[in-house]
């Protein structure tokens, strides 16, 4: 059997398996969805959102791109966010990036990357913007990693510019957006704790939008 036929066979016994624990389980996902988390992050394939969350099919709502990008004039994660936050009422959102994410090394290198150039160019406007911390870091991993931890900051602080998350957390106190950073090489989960009160004193006049 080859990997294609594999997926398929994988399937089957995915299906028997949960059926029989469980036999609603289809059934009930199939009425509603009802998830507490939107988890937008890396396209990379050793960050599955659901195995490394533990949680099962109905439980996250995922958004993934490269790099964990939230652009404000991107459609497609704007939507996402719209829908999640609007319409599902996601407690949490969840920005997650990863160490070793490819996305970030190529924004840290001088290269011409075609239709990824204005895509990286966000990372590359992340490090301009956070450049004294970031030149102040000699060793070039340790560098690597901050930017990956301080592009995640800035993809949740994107994600509060939205009206969408403004109005709801206005009228109901959430979600609450969260930034974690996922290690590959351990696959641990680990809360950056984004101090949001200090980076919202300084920017919330620039984006608030003054929702009712
Ligand atoms: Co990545």
């Amino acid at each position: 059997m080859n990997n294609y036929e594999q997926v398929f066979e994988n399937n089957r016994k995915w299906v028997e398996e949960n059926t029989a624990r469980d036999p609603d389980f289809f059934k009930r996902l199939a009425d509603q969805q009802n998830p507490a988390f939107l988890f937008i992050g890396c396209a990379d394939s050793r960050v599955p959102a659901n195995e490394i969350m533990g949680l099962q099919p109905g439980e996250v709502f995922v958004h993934r791109n490269v790099a964990n990008l939230v652009v404000n004039t991107d459609i497609n994660a704007q939507s996402v966010i719209e829908y999640a936050v609007g319409h599902l009422d996601v407690e949490h959102v969840v920005v997650c990036g990863h160490y070793g994410c490819g996305g970030v090394a190529a924004a840290m290198q001088p290269a011409d990357l075609g239709l990824l150039n204005p895509w990286l160019r966000e990372i590359r406007d992340v490090y301009r913007t956070h450049q004294e911390e970031l030149d102040a870091i000699a060793d070039e991993d340790a560098r690597y990693r901050r930017l990956i931890e301080l592009n995640i900051q800035e993809q949740c602080v994107n994600v509060i510019k939205t009206a969408v998350v403004q109005k709801t957390y206005f009228k109901t106190g959430h979600p609450i957006v969260h930034g974690w950073v996922y290690d590959v090489a351990n696959g641990l989960l680990r809360d950056l704790n984004v101090p949001f009160k200090g980076i919202l004193a300084d920017i919330q006049k620039i984006y608030d939008l003054q929702v009712e």
